[in-house]
């Protein structure tokens, strides 16, 4: 019997094709699946990355809130132009402590994953306030209730905690002075504030300033100008290598 002929038993029989197809496609499982369980991390590790501090967690929740994910993504592809125009391509460890990621799948905006640090909080204010005053042709809508809504942070360390059960790793220390951090950071010149102790907590990246240059209180504004101040700024790429992931070196 040819292979055509036996071929044909296959074709002829459903439950004999869909048994084969069956084992195939099991082969095909096990060997994309199997290696995964050898490895301890698929993400591979970068200096720099560190959990959320409190401001920058509230911001983020704004962020989503506000839907900004609706026209911005926080990905940047491999790809020369998108390199070129956005910065080094994003890394999985950059949203390791999404939750949920941020990535988006619509630019009707731009990419907002190194968006950090390259423009003034000034800048970001006015923008988010009225995005046709510092980009006439913007189509993006104004979000000028921020700069007028006080941010609620009752819950601050519950959020640190409820992260933390989803695997960021936010030490007792952290979840227990998660208020002061967030005071400290949005109004460093506070009665109480102590941007040093938040440094310690969180490294020498975390920007301590009163984001949306109203000293008097701490509105949402602070919080998502610190988020978006943040983003991208933590990996330090003049020291990356990039290729293989830490359980192969
Ligand atoms: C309806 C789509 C839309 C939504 C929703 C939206 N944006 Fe935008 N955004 C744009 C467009 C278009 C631009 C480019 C023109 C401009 O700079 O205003 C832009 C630009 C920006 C920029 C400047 C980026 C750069 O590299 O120049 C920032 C920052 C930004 N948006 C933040 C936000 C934030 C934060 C939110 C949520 C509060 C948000 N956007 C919601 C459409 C949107």
């Amino acid at each position: 019997m040819s292979f055509w002929t036996r071929h044909k038993a296959v074709e002829k029989n459903a439950t004999l094709l869909l048994v084969l197809s069956l084992v195939v496609v099991s082969i095909g499982g096990i060997v994309e699946i199997a290696p995964l369980f050898y490895v301890q991390n698929t993400i591979e590790k970068v200096k720099g990355m560190r959990p959320y501090t409190p401001l920058e967690l509230m911001g983020r929740e704004v962020y989503r809130r506000e839907g900004c994910y609706n026209c911005h993504s926080q990905m940047i592809r491999p790809m020369r132009d998108e390199v070129e125009r956005y910065g080094h391509f994003s890394l999985a460890a950059e949203s390791m402590y999404d939750h949920p990621f941020q990535w988006g799948s619509k630019r009707t905006g731009p990419d907002l994953a190194r968006v950090g640090g390259r423009y003034s909080d000034d800048w970001h204010v006015d923008h988010l306030i009225a995005p046709r005053s510092v980009v006439p042709e913007s189509i993006m809508p104004d979000y000028s209730h921020l700069a007028t809504t006080s941010l609620e942070y009752k819950y601050i360390a519950d959020d640190l905690i409820a992260n933390r059960r989803v695997g960021v790793p936010y030490t007792d220390e952290q979840v227990a002075n998660a208020r002061n951090d967030l005071m400290s950071q949005a109004n460093p010149d506070g009665g109480s504030s102590d941007a040093d102790a938040l440094q310690e907590r969180y490294g020498d990246k975390a920007q301590a300033r009163d984001f949306d240059g109203n000293p008097d209180r701490i509105t949402e504004m602070d919080a998502l100008v610190a988020y978006l101040q943040m983003l991208g700024t933590l990996v330090d790429f003049t020291d990356y290598e990039p290729g293989l992931s830490s359980n192969q070196r």
